[in-house]
């Protein structure tokens, strides 16, 4: 199996996926110091943000830190020169394609990483050159593609020459040795970190999804529709959706409702009329602990499975 751990610099191929608005460097830099790649999100945040969330996790842990961009970010292009300025340890971009600023990425060295919902967006960013792709299925949380992790995997394994790790619906080893299985080289994971205690979303937040049930999560959005589909808890806000679905309302109806509604769940607190995003393995995570025990939890509960090699 490639090694990933060795790519990047960590101990266990554990990626804490980017949850925006609420992995910053703290969350990010208590990951890497359990032995993960930690990851900050920048979603809409302004540079000034990234910058100064980046210079902390630094300062937090002496090992890599990963920054997420996603290419459809008004300010990518600022950002992507502060990667370079900085020299980012990872760079991990999502929704669209970073060839733009990938020659000059990896000519400073710079590790990029390239998350994908469908083989086809998996084959590009493989022969653009990046040297890792996250092939997320879409029992994760917040943005989804259509494609199950089951699926998705091993095709993209078969289409691309770089190594690729697995995301969605992975809570426990379990869920790791079936990444393996596939094919996968490491996983990504963001739902089992929202409850991390140095995630830092809010009260409300956390509470609902100790309660939640994966029956409880359902689907906003169409991929023709507003910013495309979500994956969230069901609440007022879906049901005002549905609502809207039935009567046919227009693209652009639905921007009030949708419009800052993930940062009004998951750090205002506001569950019922935001956007709770959380995968479909909410279910099967019932405990808030400190990410470093997340990890521990993961890598130790991986080794019980019968008959694979063991990571440490
Ligand atoms: C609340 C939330 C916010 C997310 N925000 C982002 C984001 O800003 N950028 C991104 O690339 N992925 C984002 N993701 C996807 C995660 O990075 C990760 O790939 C996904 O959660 C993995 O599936 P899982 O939730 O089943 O573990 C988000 C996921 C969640 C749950």
């Amino acid at each position: 199996m490639f090694d990933l751990c060795r790519l990047l610099n960590i101990r266990y191929p554990i990626i804490q996926g980017a949850m925006g608005h609420v992995t910053g460097g703290a969350m990010a830099a208590a990951v890497t110091r359990g032995g993960g790649l930690g990851t900050i999100a920048s979603a809409e945040k302004p540079l000034e943000y990234v910058q100064r969330e980046y210079r902390l996790a630094k300062e937090l842990t002496d090992g890599p830190v990963a920054l997420n961009i996603p290419v459809n970010n008004s300010r990518c292009a600022d950002i992507a020169r502060f990667v370079l300025d900085e020299h980012v340890d990872v760079v991990v971009t999502s929704a669209g394609s970073p060839k733009a600023f990938l020659a000059d990425w990896k000519r400073e060295g710079i590790r990029v990483i390239s998350v994908v919902a469908t083989v086809e967006h998996a084959r590009k960013m493989s022969d653009a050159g990046v040297d890792v792709i996250v092939a997320e299925g879409m029992e994760s949380g917040g943005r989804i593609g259509s494609m199950t992790t089951m699926t998705l995997i091993p095709q993209v394994v078969d289409a691309v020459s770089v190594p690729v790790v697995a995301a969605g619906g992975i809570a426990d080893g379990r869920g790791i040795a079936a990444a393996f299985a596939l094919g996968a080289c490491g996983v990504q994971i963001g739902t089992r970190f929202l409850f991390a205690e140095e995630c830092p979303v809010h009260e409300n937040f956390r509470r609902a999804i100790l309660a939640a049930k994966s029956a409880d999560v359902v689907i906003t959005g169409r991929p023709y529709s507003y910013r495309g589909e979500a994956r969230i808890l069901r609440n007022a806000l879906y049901e005002k959706y549905i609502e809207m679905e039935k009567s046919g309302a227009a693209d652009e109806d639905y921007k009030p409702l949708f419009d800052a509604s993930m940062p009004r769940a998951l750090v205002e607190g506001d569950v019922e009329n935001g956007s709770p995003m959380v995968g479909q393995i909410v279910g099967m995570c019932s405990r808030v602990q400190p990410a470093a025990e997340i990890i521990r939890e993961l890598v130790d509960d991986y080794n019980r499975q019968p008959g694979l090699p063991r990571i440490s």
